[in-house]
């Protein structure tokens, strides 16, 4: 598949067929994807990749610790302000979402169950979290913020060659809000930071919450040219 093509066909999917994805499928994607460039080669990057009992754990742990209001704490924290321009386009994806499902802003209930289904990982038979090691994250009493940085091209690539196996994958804040709770189902110690979880499967393409393509802001409004002429 033509690399133009991989970035065009992926999108976030938020509906998946409950079909599994093949070990061995999983392991084509990950191998080319561990090329990702990286400070200085650090290849800070590790990964836990999760189906079956094991996810269905972690979905009923998250979803117990929605349902008591339990609050959410990631490891890496949620932006505590959005600025404009970034607020407007934040809160576009949102409302795309939900009107895409038919749920009208004052419905209440049913956003709830929305949020629900987003921490159940929009019931996609795969995970894959990506954590990085504390000691080269937190440094004295600041943050070396590289090795997030290159998580986002590892995972980038993930999500780019899945589309090359017809898969759907949508990388998740939400996958990663109890990081307690992963810690315990995969075994992943305290001295890792969990960065974000990748959800992976089939979409399902017949949920019209995947059948819009988000909007992107045109390249003259974000870009400057020099010496070309
Ligand atoms: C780091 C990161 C975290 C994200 N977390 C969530 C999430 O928790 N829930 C969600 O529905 N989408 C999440 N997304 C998906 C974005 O909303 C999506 O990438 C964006 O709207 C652009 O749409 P596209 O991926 O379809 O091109 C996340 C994306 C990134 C890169």
């Amino acid at each position: 598949m033509d690399i133009v093509e991989a970035i065009n066909q992926r999108k976030s999917v938020r509906a998946f067929k409950s079909d599994p994805v093949p070990r061995e499928i999983l392991k084509e994607i990950m191998e080319p994807a561990l090329r990702a460039p990286s400070w200085g080669n650090t290849q800070p990057w590790e990964f836990a990749i999760a189906t079956g009992k094991k996810l269905e754990e972690i979905r009923q742990a998250f979803a117990g610790k929605a349902a008591a209001a339990e609050e959410d704490n990631p490891d890496i924290p949620r932006p505590r302000e959005f600025p404009q321009p970034y607020d407007t386009r934040y809160r576009a994806i949102g409302r795309k979402v939900l009107e895409m499902k038919g749920i009208s802003r004052e419905d209440k209930e049913k956003r709830k169950r929305w949020v629900l289904q987003g921490l159940r990982l929009f019931e996609a038979p795969c995970a894959i979290y990506i954590y990085i090691d504390r000691s080269f994250y937190q440094q004295g009493d600041g943050l070396n913020i590289w090795p997030l940085f290159d998580c986002g091209l590892v995972a980038e690539n993930i999500m780019l060659l899945a589309t090359r196996y017809g898969l759907g994958t949508i990388a998740q804040i939400q996958a990663v809000v109890y990081p307690d709770a992963l810690r315990k189902a995969l075994e992943i110690p305290d001295s890792k930071v969990i960065v974000l979880g990748i959800a992976v499967g089939y979409p399902d393409w017949d949920d019209p919450v995947n059948q819009f393509r988000s909007e992107r802001e045109p390249l003259d409004n974000v870009s400057t040219w020099h010496g070309f002429d």
